[in-house]
């Protein structure tokens, strides 16, 4: 019991003393954001022979990250992971569609009044918004139950948000337009235009959002039926990369089947299959071209505007995408790299040209560094890390340490769009319940998943990045994890337990990895986890477990949860306090 208080004590006094310093001035100097936000872009197409306005105007003028992931791998809980920068568990809207998910979902957990754009309204900030916000804001919804926290906004409804030639939009919360024959990329491009000219006219800093629909695949719902096909390219750029294909990495339609048996199942495509991958992926790159441009008019505007000095630019996206890894039909939702690594390449004040980053950052760190330079005060303790823009290739300097991993999760048993385009019924099982620890730290590079069917995944990134090779392939569904037994059980008992205690972390405890295992500080990294010495300890901790895989996040399934009872306590220490 004494033990138990002195634990929580501690824990106390670290989530105070981690709270991140906020400046409450209103200083007229506060910098602008000008957020861009792609649809399903995965890491590997934003490059220079893809996008090059994006390196020109962004690498090469700030900090290319290579390591950012998304907390979910699908639109809607990924969008409202950045901006209430929170974990999917935390925030609870985890689909993309109702019971769990979508616009309604987050009105109906009280969200609305509580999020990025209105704690920047509250720090003096004009805030503007265009094209895709989340899932679920419609034709018929946007009247009655607004978006609220925009100063003016222009944003894509369903069903026709991704139907490229044909976009409808609330405009403002006061009328719908629709804009049939204009190209969507282009129109998002036009408002993110005009509210940076409207922005620039007062004396405000501001918040611009942009989220054009590119590359994600054309939709098309028909009572409430809705239909995958490839992206849609504007007319001017349907002619290009007519001789690529989707990369043949080592796991590209594998001989060898591998991994979970989500995907270890899937038999291998045949050439009709891969033909049209191929086509699907030239049109992903093809429908990039119209989010470049609008990268390149966006950031000519903030030149000729005067404002590129004290405006931060964020190029990201809300999750990855495969076309064709591990066999797999196009899509998302996975724990796989291809659906949780993003893009993200910053440029603005204080941030060194030209520099990459390959530290561990997540999507939700986004609003937590945002809301950190505005001044911005949340109502909570946000589970996002503020994300050292000036530390180049250096490890974050404040949470000094930390910046090492990330967690993905996933609760969906249906959703639409899992497995996209006219073989989706080759694609895999619609049932995705999993939680995938990604670390990184000190020549250590690990993907760990455990799946709600008991099955473990365990990657060594740093020989392995396709994950083809499954470290506990052997393992039974729910396995003991024994470290006496192999090495693979020594490092998956370290991960299990990381997961343990991260699956319902929030606020400050989700920054800070060792800190729930080990209060006093005895471990702080991997390296000194895997010492001998711990075994013991991690090998009796319990582990991770789904009770099933039914679509929903409901913590009594996910039973057993962390109990600060359950950390190792150094007696002489406690003793001596
Ligand atoms: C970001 O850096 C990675 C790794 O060096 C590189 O592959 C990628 O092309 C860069 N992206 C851009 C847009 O410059
Ligand atoms: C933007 O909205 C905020 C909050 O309602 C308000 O204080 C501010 O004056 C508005 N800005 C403009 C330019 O209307
Ligand atoms: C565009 O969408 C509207 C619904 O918002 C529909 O009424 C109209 O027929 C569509 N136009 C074309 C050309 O598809
Ligand atoms: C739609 O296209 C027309 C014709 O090219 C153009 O005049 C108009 O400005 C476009 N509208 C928007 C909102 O981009
Ligand atoms: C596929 O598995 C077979 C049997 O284990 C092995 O001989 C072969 O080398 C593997 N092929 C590849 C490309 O890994
Ligand atoms: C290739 O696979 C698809 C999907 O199973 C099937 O419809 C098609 O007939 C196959 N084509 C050939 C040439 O076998
Ligand atoms: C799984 O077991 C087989 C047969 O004992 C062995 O050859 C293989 O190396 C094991 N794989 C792993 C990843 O431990
Ligand atoms: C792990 O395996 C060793 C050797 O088989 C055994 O002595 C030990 O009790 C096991 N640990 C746990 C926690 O089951
Ligand atoms: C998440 O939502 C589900 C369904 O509404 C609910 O049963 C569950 O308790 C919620 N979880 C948390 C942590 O709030
Ligand atoms: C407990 O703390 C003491 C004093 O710092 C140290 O000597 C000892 O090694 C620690 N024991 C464990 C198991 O960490």
């Amino acid at each position: 019991m004494l033990a138990t208080n002195i634990v929580s004590l501690l824990l106390l006094v670290v989530s105070l003393l981690a709270r991140p310093a906020r400046t409450a001035s209103r200083d007229p100097k506060k910098p602008n954001f000008v957020y861009i936000i792609a649809d399903d872009q995965d890491y590997a197409t934003a490059n220079p022979d893809i996008m090059p306005h994006l390196h020109k105007w962004l690498s090469q003028h700030g900090t290319n990250y290579t390591h950012f992931y998304t907390p979910m791998s699908v639109c809607c809980p990924s969008r409202v992971g950045f901006l209430r920068s929170q974990h999917g568990h935390s925030h609870n809207v985890t689909n993309v569609v109702l019971p769990f998910g979508g616009w309604t979902r987050f009105v109906a957990q009280g969200y609305r009044k509580d999020w990025l754009p209105t704690w920047l309204q509250s720090a003096g900030y004009n805030t503007y918004y265009t094209g895709k916000l989340m899932n679920g804001n419609t034709v018929t919804n946007w009247k009655t139950s607004p978006v609220l926290g925009f100063n003016r906004s222009a944003l894509l409804s369903d069903p026709q948000t991704y139907v490229y030639k044909n976009a409808s939009y609330a405009i403002d919360g006061t009328k719908l337009v629709s804009y049939p024959g204009n190209y969507s990329t282009d129109t998002v491009r036009d408002f993110g235009l005009e509210y940076l000219d409207e922005a620039a006219s007062h004396d405000k800093p501001f918040f611009v959002g942009i989220a054009p629909i590119g590359p994600h695949a054309q939709t098309e719902t028909v009572n409430g039926v809705s239909t995958f096909t490839d992206p849609v390219p504007a007319d001017r750029h349907r002619n290009l990369f007519a001789d690529h294909v989707a990369p043949r990495k080592a796991n590209f339609n594998p001989v060898n089947a591998s991994g979970a048996s989500y995907v270890k199942d899937i038999a291998r495509l045949n050439d009709t299959v891969v033909d049209y991958l191929d086509e699907w992926y030239r049109n992903r790159l093809r429908a990039l071209q119209a989010v470049d441009e609008l990268v390149d008019a966006v950031l000519r505007k903030a030149e000729q505007l005067g404002i590129l000095d004290n405006t931060y630019f964020i190029y990201t996206s809300d999750n990855g995408y495969t076309v064709g890894e591990h066999r797999r039909q196009p899509g998302k939702t996975t724990g796989y790299e291809e659906d949780i690594r993003v893009p993200l390449i910053v440029r603005g004040p204080g941030i060194s040209a030209n520099v990459r980053n390959d530290g561990v950052h997540s999507n939700i760190d986004l609003a937590a560094t945002i809301v950190h330079h505005a001044g911005a005060e949340p109502s909570y303790d946000l589970d996002g890390r503020v994300i050292d823009w000036s530390a180049g290739d250096k490890p974050s300097s404040r949470e000094s340490g930390t910046a090492t991993h990330h967690l993905s999760e996933f609760w969906v048993s249906q959703v639409g769009g899992a497995v996209e385009g006219k073989y989706s019924d080759l694609g895999g099982k619609i049932l995705s319940k999993y939680r995938t620890l990604r670390i990184k730290e000190q020549g250590h590079d690990y993907a760990y998943t455990l799946w709600c069917t008991g099955e473990r995944e365990l990657y060594d990134m740093t020989i392995d990045s396709v994950q083809m090779n499954n470290l506990l392939s052997n393992s039974t569904l729910y396995g003991a994890l024994n470290s006496t037994d192999s090495e693979s059980e020594r490092l998956a008992s370290r991960l299990d337990s990381l997961l343990l205690n991260l699956k319902a972390c929030q606020g400050s405890l989700c920054r800070r990895l060792w800190y729930n295992l080990f209060p006093e500080g005895e471990v702080q990294s991997l390296d000194q986890a895997l010492q001998s010495k711990w075994d013991d300890y991690f090998d009796r901790l319990p582990r991770v477990h789904f009770d099933n895989c039914r679509d929903g996040y409901f913590p009594t399934e996910e039973l057993p949860a962390w109990r600060n009872e359950l950390v190792h306590v150094n007696k002489s220490l406690i003793a001596a306090a």
